[in-house]
């Protein structure tokens, strides 16, 4: 079977990318073709995964936008399914740039799915977000829970999960998965390909390596005043190995199945900033130092997944333990950063 995979290049799509060329799974996979133009990506993430896999795949150069790459892609390789990694995903950006990012998330996921629609490939796993679930919920979060969003970021998600519904109630040959990521984290364990953002993270994790790399003075632990067991904020951190491997079992779960399913992928623990210190501090050997700010606008106390659903539809389970999440996110960051 061939899968087209956008934004391949990228963090979560370049593990996925790994786990989908090895022969650990029940998928057989002829060919791979990838899409990504490297907006927030490197070329050299695709020569390890070339190195990791042992095996080769197709990848093109191009934007996700363009219906005639997107056209030439289509008519060139017989595609069987899509995972849909490619989009802007920086939230505090996203009410910055707005336009950029209904642009190139929702324009982007548009022409793919007219695409895909031309050309009859109806199976589909795209990369949603926990934050569809708003701010309002009860802990854990159960995928029937209203949604809502805060900010552009969230907006498209919530856009792109619509028109998947629409399109799925529309058409009962698709057969669609909108997969709700926790928060991802780790990196292959050969330390050869990981979560490498320019610039200053956004996120707790890339942050935390990077000053346990001595690239940045201290991390601004985003409050302590949440109730919690120890005051700062928990969430649902998931090994970016077991995401990947979520998505071959979304992927078989598509192969069989018509219709559209929401399924959350986390662990079902929180786990708080301060504990991750603790944890990464284990992994690297030396203190982080930190800082105790404000809170951070648009953050929420907790934040954990209710993971019945993946492990019903799915049979997937996330296996990896914090100190895998910090050691393997380790042992890529001290290389790279
Ligand atoms: P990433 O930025 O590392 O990867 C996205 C890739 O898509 C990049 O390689 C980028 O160059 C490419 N891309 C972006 N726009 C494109 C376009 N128009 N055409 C072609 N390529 C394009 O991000 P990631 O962390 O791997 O996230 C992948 C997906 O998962 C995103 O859709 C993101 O919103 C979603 N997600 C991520 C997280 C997270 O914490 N990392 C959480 C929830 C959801
Ligand atoms: N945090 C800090 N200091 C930092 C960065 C984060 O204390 O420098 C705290 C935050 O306040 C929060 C926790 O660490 O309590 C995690 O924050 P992240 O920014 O790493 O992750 P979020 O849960 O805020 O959001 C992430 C993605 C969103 C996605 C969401 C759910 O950025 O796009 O997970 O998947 F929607």
């Amino acid at each position: 079977m061939n899968i087209l995979v956008t934004g391949g290049a990228g963090y979560i799509g370049s593990h996925t990318c790994v786990e989908l060329l090895s022969e650990s799974h029940g998928l057989s996979v002829d060919q791979l073709i990838i899409i990504d133009n490297f907006s927030n990506s490197k070329p050299d993430m695709l020569e390890k995964v070339r190195a990791i896999a042992g095996r080769d795949f197709i990848f093109i150069e191009g934007d996700i936008r363009d219906p005639g790459k997107m056209n030439a892609l289509f008519d060139t390789y017989a595609i069987d399914a899509v995972i849909h990694f490619a989009g802007l995903k920086a939230v505090g950006e996203s009410t910055q740039k707005p336009l950029a990012y209904y642009d190139n998330n929702l324009t982007g996921s548009l022409v793919l799915f007219e695409t895909m629609q031309s050309h009859g490939v109806k199976r589909i796993v795209f990369s949603s977000s926990a934050t569809v679930y708003g701010m309002s919920n009860p802990m854990p979060l159960r995928e029937e829970y209203p949604v809502s969003a805060t900010n552009p970021y969230g907006y498209t998600k919530l856009v792109i999960e619509r028109m998947l519904m629409d399109l799925a109630q529309a058409d009962p040959g698709w057969s669609i998965s909108l997969l709700r990521y926790f928060n991802p984290i780790g990196a292959h364990p050969s330390g050869l390909i990981g979560e490498d953002p320019n610039g200053i993270p956004n996120n707790l994790l890339p942050y935390v390596a990077k000053v346990a790399a001595g690239k940045l003075p201290a991390l601004p632990v985003y409050g302590d005043d949440y109730d919690t067991p120890d005051g700062t904020g928990v969430r649902d951190y998931i090994h970016v190995m077991d995401l990947a491997g979520g998505h071959i079992a979304a992927l078989e779960y598509v192969m069989r199945n018509r219709g559209v399913e929401a399924v959350n992928l986390g662990t079902g623990h929180g786990t708080s900033v301060l504990s991750i210190i603790r944890a990464f501090e284990k992994a690297c050997g030396h203190a982080i130092p930190y800082t105790v700010t404000g809170r951070r606008p648009g953050d929420i106390g907790t934040c954990y997944a209710d993971t019945e659903k993946a492990r019903r539809l799915y049979g997937f389970e996330a296996r990896r333990t914090l100190e895998e999440m910090c050691a393997d996110g380790w042992r890529f960051a001290k290389e790279r950063y």
